[in-house]
């Protein structure tokens, strides 16, 4: 007889986690460069959960914790793996080798309108600093530099507006192409997910002392 797994959550919130892993994207990224600001850093990890992605990467050059705040999230950075980047130049050309575009959000010059790529193909959206925008070392690995078309007095928009635009087409584009409709993530991905989530993760929580 098959041993049984030491879930510790209940059958409900294991059937939910399921259900969640079958639409995640995993070859659907968000590069987060140097974004600093508290509320921006967590909302743009909750609307990249929302979307389905499972993996965020980030540069941070500040000798600070990364500013995370759980009122923000709402509990969605547990449910997505956060990579700190040491070296982003070096981690965005790793994906590029892997297949991935590199689509850089820029408004400088040669941006195109961000609806013009195809975000079904293995990607890696680069969005940057709130006063400084994507560091330019970032610019070279670009294989489309995109830009959201604004045609009022104010030059940008507030970072985890944008992101929340551009996951959103992506979003579109994923589910017209049926992306959602089976599990990018293999059994055995996802029984390690899974395993994480429902018993690792509790267990962590569990013995962590009182604050
Ligand atoms: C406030 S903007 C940074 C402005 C900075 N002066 C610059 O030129 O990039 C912060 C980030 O939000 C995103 N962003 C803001 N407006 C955007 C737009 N119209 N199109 C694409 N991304 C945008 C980009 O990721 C940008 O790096």
């Amino acid at each position: 007889m098959e041993e049984a797994k030491p879930y510790l959550v209940l059958p409900r919130r294991l059937r939910r986690m399921r259900e969640v892993l079958a639409h995640r994207q995993k070859d659907l990224i968000l590069f987060m460069d140097r974004v600093k600001n508290e509320h921006n850093f967590s909302a743009l990890i909750r609307t990249a959960e929302a979307v389905g992605l499972q993996e965020i990467w980030y540069g941070f050059d500040e000798p600070y914790p990364v500013p995370l705040n759980e009122g923000v999230t709402l509990g969605a950075h547990r449910w997505i793996f956060l990579h700190r980047a040491e070296n982003p130049v070096e981690t965005l050309r790793a994906f590029r080798q892997r297949g991935f575009q590199v689509v850089v959000t820029w408004l400088g010059a040669g941006s195109r309108d961000f609806r013009e790529v195809d975000y079904t193909r293995p990607t890696v959206l680069v969005v940057g600093n709130e006063v400084e925008g994507v560091s330019p070392e970032i610019l070279p690995l670009a294989t489309h530099r995109i830009k959201i078309p604004m045609v009022g007095m104010v030059r940008s928009l507030n970072v985890s507006v944008a992101t929340g635009v551009i996951l959103y087409e992506a979003f579109r584009q994923r589910e017209a192409a049926g992306l959602y409709d089976q599990p990018q993530l293999s059994p055995a991905e996802m029984e390690a997910i899974i395993r994480r989530w429902a018993y690792e993760d509790v267990l962590r929580r569990k013995q962590k002392p009182p604050a």
